[in-house]
C-alpha cells in the first residue's frame, strides 16, 4: 500500500476540498466579467488545477508548461529550464499560473519572469502549498492555500520520483523512503 510509506497526513481530503473551493471562489469574484487562462505547471500542480478549474465560475481555457525538475533528487538545483511551453498566446490574456507547491521559489520566478515579457493583460500566481522557510528567492503570490513546514510532501499531485502523486491527501514521506 503506497499509504504506508506516509508519516503523517498534513491536508486531508477535507481540507483540500476546502481549501480549493475557497480559492475557486475568490478567483471568481476577481475575475468577474474576464475570461482567464490557467497555466498548470506540469506536472505537479495536474490535479490541484483540475479541481480548481471546477470551482472557478467563469469562462476559462486550461494550458500547460513543464520545467526543468528536481530529477529524483528532493531540493532544487537552480536550473530552470522550459522542457513545454505553452500552446496559446497569452498576450493580452488573463494569465494565472497554478503551482502545486512553492520551495526555494527558483521554478516560478523563472517562469513568472518568463510569461511576463509576453504581456499579458494581468499575470497572478496561484499556489496550493508554500513552504516559507525555504525561500530563496522572493515570490509574490496572489492566491494561497496552505503555508507548510519544511517537510518533504507527497500526494495530491506532489511526487517522489514521480510517484505518489494520486494520493487523494498531503502527506510527509517516511524519510527511510528517500534515505535508502
Ligand atoms: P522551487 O523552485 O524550489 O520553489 O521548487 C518548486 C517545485 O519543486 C514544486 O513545483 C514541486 O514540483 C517541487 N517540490 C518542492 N517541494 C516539494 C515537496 O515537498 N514535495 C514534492 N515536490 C516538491
Ligand atoms: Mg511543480
Amino acid at each position: 500500500m503506497i499509504k504506508d510509506d506516509i508519516e503523517k497526513i498534513m491536508l486531508d481530503e477535507a481540507v483540500l476540498k476546502e481549501t480549493v473551493k475557497t480559492i475557486g471562489a475568490q478567483i471568481t469574484a476577481d475575475y468577474a466579467g474576464k475570461e482567464i487562462v490557467l497555466v498548470c505547471i506540469l506536472k505537479g500542480s495536474v490535479i490541484f488545477t483540475a479541481d480548481l478549474a471546477r470551482a472557478i465560475n467563469l469562462p476559462l481555457t486550461i494550458d500547460f508548461m513543464v520545467a526543468s525538475s528536481y530529477g529524483n533528487g528532493t531540493s532544487t538545483t537552480g536550473n530552470v529550464k522550459i522542457l513545454k511551453d505553452l500552446d496559446q498566446d497569452v498576450e493580452g490574456k488573463h494569465v494565472i499560473v497554478v503551482e502545486d507547491i512553492i520551495d526555494s521559489g527558483v521554478t516560478l520566478n523563472y517562469l513568472l519572469h518568463n510569461i511576463k515579457n509576453r504581456r499579458p493583460a494581468s499575470l497572478k500566481l496561484c499556489t496550493l502549498l508554500s513552504k516559507p522557510e525555504r525561500r530563496k528567492v522572493e515570490v509574490v503570490v496572489d492566491y494561497m492555500g496552505r503555508e507548510v513546514p519544511d517537510y518533504f510532501l507527497v500526494g495530491y499531485g506532489l511526487d517522489y520520483a514521480e510517484k505518489y502523486r494520486n494520493l487523494p491527501f498531503v502527506g510527509i514521506l517516511k524519510p527511510e523512503i528517500y534515505q535508502s
